[in-house]
């Protein structure tokens, strides 16, 4: 067995895990189809009242004309920047070096559509306005994704947004929002979804990060470009005959968990300060924005795995599954709080902290 299966296996055996909603089984359509008349009719490739009333209910949440339901965000986002170059002329857009279509959809922007992205920002910061401002060439579109998941889900401030906002208006630059977890940036930015959207030509939520669904993505906008979405959807497959049970569930734990979105933040925030106060452990940021952030030992993954091992065995507590290698000497992992944290007892949560300080002092 490697260290990875160790470390997966005994974070799997713990009592209480204390990042995310619970485990992905069976149990969570399950859940969501529990209370739905079984009578009702399927979806059919994309239209049918159980797509089009959750397209209307998410284009009012979002202060967007309209909304088209996509069963990824990786498609939804693709045809957004497609439909955005191909009014403008123009192949090219600009986003984040570690963005997720640049670094996790196998090229899929520059194989299937030609587009060719150019690299705003240094990998480590989030994109400011003096990047777009000085960006030496025309783009069609701006893509920015809120939170930065890569580094530890950074944000630009408010005003940052605004002001980007304004000049890709004066600039004909289209602005489109990766907000895979725009929910869970809510509460920072104590503003409605409506009001960040507002800002942006083209937006993308995702249903089952911090709101724990199975799959599936809303891409909206005015209805010129949504109606041109569904274009490309129909072209990329993406009308599946039926998409009901990740609409349902989509629905079923958006109402369930959009309240939530603030205690998780708010323990995101404690739980990262118990982190900062061990040795040779840091978050980043420093102190969350959101539901999420990364937390860095300055030790290597296999020290930091064998540590995690055994603080898993004394406590019960399982932190994470899946620690990364930065070099061989520090290693990092990414938290992500739901439902689970808040049903980790205290008392033992701070044997947890004891047993890391220890550890670390002990290997550096
Ligand atoms: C920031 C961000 N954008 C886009 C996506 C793509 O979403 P999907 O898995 O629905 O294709 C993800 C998925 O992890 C993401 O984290």
């Amino acid at each position: 067995m490697t260290n990875k299966n160790h470390l997966s296996e005994a974070f799997k055996q713990t009592k209480h895990q204390i990042v995310g909603h619970g485990r992905r089984d069976i149990q969570t359509l399950k859940e969501a189809l529990k209370d739905i008349d079984g009578q009702q009719e399927s979806d059919m490739y994309g239209t049918g009242k159980i797509i089009d009333d959750f397209q209307t209910k998410m284009a009012r949440f979002l202060g967007k004309e309209a909304a088209v339901f996509f069963p990824s965000g990786t498609m939804a986002q693709q045809i957004a920047l497609r439909i955005w170059c191909d009014r403008k002329g123009l192949k090219k857009v600009a986003y984040h070096p570690l963005c997720h279509l640049e670094i996790h959809e196998e090229d899929g922007l520059k194989e299937l559509h030609h587009i060719e992205p150019i690299l705003l920002a240094d990998k480590n910061r989030v994109i400011q306005l003096e990047d777009v401002v000085g960006m030496k060439e025309e783009v069609s579109c701006l893509l920015l994704e809120l939170p930065q998941r890569e580094i530890g889900g950074q944000l630009p401030d408010y005003k940052t947004l605004v002001s980007i906002s304004t000049y890709c208006r004066e600039k004909g630059i289209k602005l489109h929002l990766d907000g895979a977890r725009l929910f869970e940036v809510l509460p920072y930015y104590q503003k409605t979804a409506a009001e960040i959207c507002e800002l942006f030509d083209s937006v993308y939520v995702s249903f089952y990060k911090g709101i724990g669904g199975l799959a599936g993505a809303i891409l909206a906008g005015d209805e010129s470009f949504t109606n041109e979405s569904k274009v490309w959807k129909r072209r990329h497959g993406g009308d599946l005959i039926s998409l009901y049970p990740y609409i349902i569930s989509a629905d079923y734990y958006f109402e369930q968990r959009l309240h939530k979105m603030n205690q998780y933040y708010q323990e995101s925030i404690e739980l990262a300060s118990l982190f900062n106060q061990c040795h040779s452990v840091s978050t980043i940021p420093s102190e969350p924005v959101s539901n999420m952030f990364h937390v860095h030992f300055d030790g290597s993954k296999e020290k930091v795995e064998a540590i995690l091992i055994d603080i898993y065995q004394k406590t019960g507590i399982g932190l994470t599954g899946n620690l990364r290698e930065v070099n061989k000497k520090e290693s990092y992992y990414e938290v992500s709080i739901g439902d689970r944290y808040a049903d980790v007892p205290k008392e033992e949560l701070k044997k947890v902290f004891d047993v890391l300080d220890k550890s670390m002092r002990a290997i550096s």
